[in-house]
């Protein structure tokens, strides 16, 4: 018996008509959101302290205070928070993907939380103190606390961007050669640029909020902060080579082959082709003062835009949580015929929940196989609920396009378990969609489950799309 590359039973955690990945996504949206904002916000505290310094903008100190101060309320707090709920969610949700993730890159993690620490000190120093230290000493201060938190950006990009763009990885082993991969450096520009572009636009709304500062200076504070917008300006540009590296299946996901995927994108590209219109015309060419309700509307653009962005970057890595290793649902790629042969839920020690709802054990069978190789992606009759998209069809439809997983949506992975397995499946969605009676005859034939075999040679145990370009040849 070969070993399995990894161990793959954790209690699982169902969350109701929600599925798993929007639970993920919704926070992760918000986690990145407030981080960018911390990364930005400290470079233009860095430039509004020399403003200050310089007396170039006497008004940069009030600015300063308070801007800190909600830095610090809003991305610290709610952005350590949102840390924390990123991996309570994770581990139960990806355990497998989350503990490949960290064997692979320990030292990286340890070095993006050091800084991470770096970057609360200094923060949490100047917030505390700057009022009594020398100017020459905040704006170190500041710098420290700007270089550590892009220095977390920096290293928390390259384990992102592995996820989706592993080449190097898969080919060597090699630590380095998966963090500097292909899709990090156009990441890490997009990535510093939307951080500029957040901090500048939470900025506006801030300058608003100074009722104490006359509108003069409040039309000059804002013309400076607006200066961070520039960096939208090569936006379409580095969107287009991030673009360019992703996987061509990816790809064909976003140019229609996914039609959510495809919206998000489009969500992505309209909220941020609107704002930066509006920020080189409005704010930078014609220098416009912008009142509260403005910024907060050009705010709500940008929480868009990082919406759908970071939808697609989730999105596109299907079948994959990790390209060419992991399938979506944590099962290795190499273990798929292993597990079509013992049986992917054999070992599973974990009980069902309303257990006593199964009226026998094949149906029990097929819950669990639900539960390990689907409910990542599905509920039953919530979010993508398999009773609806499965409704109108045969036993044998069902038998058929699940053996065939991976060619009935090509961002599905492959099946990996027994024919007895994949008829119990059927046997339990069946049973769903006829509204879960109490007892209800099934019949399996050998012929059904001899064809079932033959329909999951076919398929293989690789993924379902012709162009994808680490398929590893894993036979089947
Ligand atoms: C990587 C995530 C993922 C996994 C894992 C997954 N699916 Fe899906 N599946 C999807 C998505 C996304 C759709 C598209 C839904 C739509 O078209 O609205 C889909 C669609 C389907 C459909 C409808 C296909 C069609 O042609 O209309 C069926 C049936 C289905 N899945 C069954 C399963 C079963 C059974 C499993 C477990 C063995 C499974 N899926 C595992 C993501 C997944």
């Amino acid at each position: 018996m070969t070993e399995l590359f990894i161990h793959y039973y954790y209690p699982v955690n169902e969350f109701g008509p929600a599925m798993p990945g929007m639970l993920i996504g919704g926070l992760g949206i918000l986690h990145v959101f407030l981080a960018q904002f911390a990364i930005g916000g400290g470079l233009l505290m860095c430039w509004f302290q020399w403003l200050a310094m310089t007396g170039r903008v006497p008004k940069a100190r009030e600015f300063l205070d308070g801007y800190f101060k909600g830095l610090v309320l809003i991305s610290f707090v709610i952005g350590a928070l949102t840390g924390v709920g990123m991996w309570f969610t994770s581990v139960q949700i990806g355990t497998s993907t989350i503990g490949l993730m960290i064997d692979v890159f320990h030292w990286v993690w340890a070095t993006e939380w050091t800084l991470f620490c770096v970057e609360i000190i200094a923060g949490y120093t100047f917030y505390r103190y700057h009022t009594h230290l020398s100017d020459k000493a905040n704006m170190g201060l500041l710098v420290v606390y700007s270089l550590a938190a892009w220095g977390s950006l920096f290293w928390i990009n390259g384990i992102l961007s592995w996820q989706l763009t592993p080449n190097g990885w898969l080919d060597s082993g090699s630590v380095w050669a998966g963090f500097f991969n292909s899709s990090f450096w156009p990441s890490l520009v997009y990535r510093t640029a939307v951080s500029l572009t957040i901090a500048s636009l939470v900025a506006c709304v801030f300058i608003n909020l100074m009722k104490d500062t006359d509108v003069a200076d409040r039309r000059v504070l804002i013309n400076r902060a607006a200066q961070f917008l520039w960096a939208m300006v090569p936006m379409p540009v580095v969107g287009l080579w991030y673009l360019a590296t992703f996987p061509p299946d990816s790809q064909s996901w976003l140019q229609g082959g996914s039609i959510a995927m495809t919206l998000f994108l489009a969500l992505a590209i309209g909220a941020s082709t609107l704002l930066g219109l509006y920020a080189v015309f409005g704010l930078l060419i014609r220098r416009l003062y912008i009142n509260v309700s403005t910024a907060l509307l050009l705010v709500a653009l940008a929480f868009g835009a990082t919406a759908g962005g970071e939808f697609v970057r989730e999105g596109v890595r299907k079948p994959y949580t990790i390209r060419g290793t992991l399938y979506s649902n944590s099962i290795r790629e190499g273990d798929v015929q292993h597990l079509r042969e013992i049986g992917s839920v054999t070992n599973d020690p974990y009980p069902l929940r309303d257990a006593s709802a199964y009226f026998n054990a094949n149906l029990a069978l097929g819950a669990k196989v639900y539960r390990f190789q689907c409910s990542p992606c599905h509920t039953l009759e919530g979010a993508n609920g398999l009773s609806h998209l499965t409704a109108t069809w045969s036993a044998d439809q069902l038998r058929h396009n699940i053996a065939m997983l991976q060619r009935t949506k090509a961002f599905m992975p492959p099946f990996a378990g027994t024919p007895e397995e994949l008829e119990a499946l059927v046997f339990f969605l069946s049973w769903v969609n006829v509204g879960r009676p109490d007892v209800w005859p099934w019949e399996t034939t050998d012929e059904d489950l001899n064809r079932i075999r033959h329909w999951l040679d076919e398929a293989g145990t690789g993924p379902g799309s012709e162009v994808d370009v680490y398929r590893s040849n894993t036979g089947g």
